[in-house]
């Protein structure tokens, strides 16, 4: 009895339901209303963690939910007693699309741990860990349990030794779990198995699986990956896993039941969890916000390793300029803009940059005849460090008589504290401390979210307000 006990290793589960699977699936539309009757069970469920926050869910909360997200995270505090909650963070970009002074960062981090996170993901598009250590440290002195995670690619410079050393380099910068985050769906089964014997062999700290349905193989990478030791896997419940999301919870634990590896997770309790959801996703179709096209195979991914929201991008540019035709031109020019730009990872942002350079270079008829502004900030080091050099051409062409003002130090070190300036520029809408950092992240769309709110608080009739308060356990 006590040798089966020692070989047991459960394997745990972060569910992102909350997160990333409507992210994914239908463009992180999920209210916190739709959320919040469903909280109770799923705290029962003993999942390692919920992901829930961050990510996109920060601007589509103001932008098109006109919800504050701030109110949303206490709300699920307050329902997840048992659970820790997880969010995702852009590194130096926090949340947002351009990298931030040292003390926002550092302000964001004290207060997302304030109002209820304990687990905060870091990761930085370009694999830059100068870009992470502000965020790491921060949320080790906040209390919080900070995990890096690395984003995963394919190419030239992606070998096992690069891996490994930068999971060392994560341990030693302070964190407390490092995850792989293959945000396309590239991580093919065998090379997990190698992958992540390789990283077992060389840290001490958990390692966790974050990983896309998009090219078919993700069901298949986790089980190798947990048979070589993979500490923690993502899933999605079921209704909405699967396409560009996450492996579905129910299916994974069912694999593992019985084994040395299994999760102990109720499949009773999770059967009441997806039959809450599924309405959700029937009338998703319905109204056509999931698309049942991403819920397929996309074999592009795996042929030409480009994200598959970074095509659908890319389809809709060649649409507006009448240019459907070029599809196969551009496909095949993005990994030489990729190669031109050191070969960085295809995720938010350098995916949306590397592919508007490679539709630009089509439609131009000339390579870099233009260039967008993202790509010459790459160019000048604003981004950060890439694994290879840039192409030497490239940059004198795009960049020319500015090469010379190209940094290699970390972009953040030239930036003041903004925090006092942000402040002072949106006080009148202040109601609470987090509200500067909503403003810091998305100026314009916290402004109208901020004159919504106020004209909302002063038109609403107490004794409705207070019935849809009772409505929730908050
Ligand atoms: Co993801």
């Amino acid at each position: 009895m006590s040798d089966n006990n020692t070989t047991k290793k459960p394997l745990k589960i972060t569910e992102t339901i909350l997160r990333d699977a409507h992210q994914s699936l239908i463009a992180t539309r999920m209210t916190t209303e739709q959320m919040l009757p469903i909280v109770d069970k799923m705290d029962k469920v003993g999942y390692h963690a919920v992901e829930c926050w961050g990510g996109a869910t920060f601007d589509a909360s103001l932008r098109f939910l006109k919800e504050d997200p701030w109110d949303r995270l206490r709300k699920l505090r307050a329902g997840f007693k048992n659970t820790k909650l997880q969010m995702l963070f852009r590194g130096q970009n926090i949340l947002g699309y351009r990298p931030y002074a040292d003390d926002v960062v550092e302000y964001f981090v004290q207060k997302s741990i304030a109002n209820g996170i304990d687990i905060i993901r870091i990761f930085d598009c370009l694999n830059d860990l100068r870009n992470l250590q502000t965020a790491v440290t921060a949320t080790n002195k906040e209390g919080g349990h900070a995990q890096v995670a690395l984003s995963y690619t394919l190419g030239d410079a992606y070998t096992l030794e690069y891996w490994t050393e930068m999971a060392k380099k994560v341990e030693d910068m302070g964190a407390n779990s490092v995850c792989i985050k293959d945000m396309a769906g590239l991580l093919t089964p065998y090379k997990a198995e190698e992958l992540i014997k390789a990283m077992k062999s060389t840290i001490s700290i958990p390692i966790e699986l974050h990983t896309h349905y998009t090219s078919g193989v993700a069901s298949m990478t986790c089980l190798k990956a947990v048979e070589a030791g993979c500490d923690i896997i993502d899933t999605a419940i079921s209704p909405f896993a699967l396409g560009t999301s996450q492996p579905a919870t129910e299916v994974m634990v069912e694999t593992f039941k019985g084994t040395a590896y299994d999760t102990g997770l109720d499949q009773m309790l999770l059967k009441e969890i997806a039959d809450y959801f599924r309405p959700m996703r029937e009338e998703a179709i319905k109204s056509g916000l999931l698309n049942p096209k991403v819920l397929g195979v996309d074999i592009q991914t795996l042929l030409y390793q480009v994200p598959g929201g970074m095509l659908s991008n890319m389809v809709s540019q060649l649409k507006e300029q009448n240019a459907e035709d070029k599809y196969m031109e551009v496909l095949e020019e993005i990994p030489r803009v990729r190669k031109d730009l050191g070969e960085p990872p295809l995720v938010t942002p350098s995916s949306q940059i590397v592919g508007t350079q490679a539709v630009f270079n089509v439609l131009m008829g000339e390579r870099y005849k233009v260039a967008t502004k993202e790509t010459k900030d790459v160019l000048l080091g604003k981004y950060g460090q890439t694994v290879k050099p840039f192409n030497p051409e490239v940059v004198d062409k795009v960049l020319g008589e500015d090469k010379k003002n190209a940094i290699t130090c970390r972009y953040a070190d030239l930036l003041e504290p903004e925090l006092d300036k942000i402040e002072a520029e949106m006080k009148q809408w202040k109601q609470q401390d987090e509200d500067v950092l909503t403003y810091a992240l998305f100026p314009q769309v916290a402004t109208e979210f901020f004159k919504y709110r106020q004209a909302q608080q002063t038109k609403v009739d107490p004794a409705v307000a207070d019935e849809k308060n009772k409505a929730y356990p908050v």
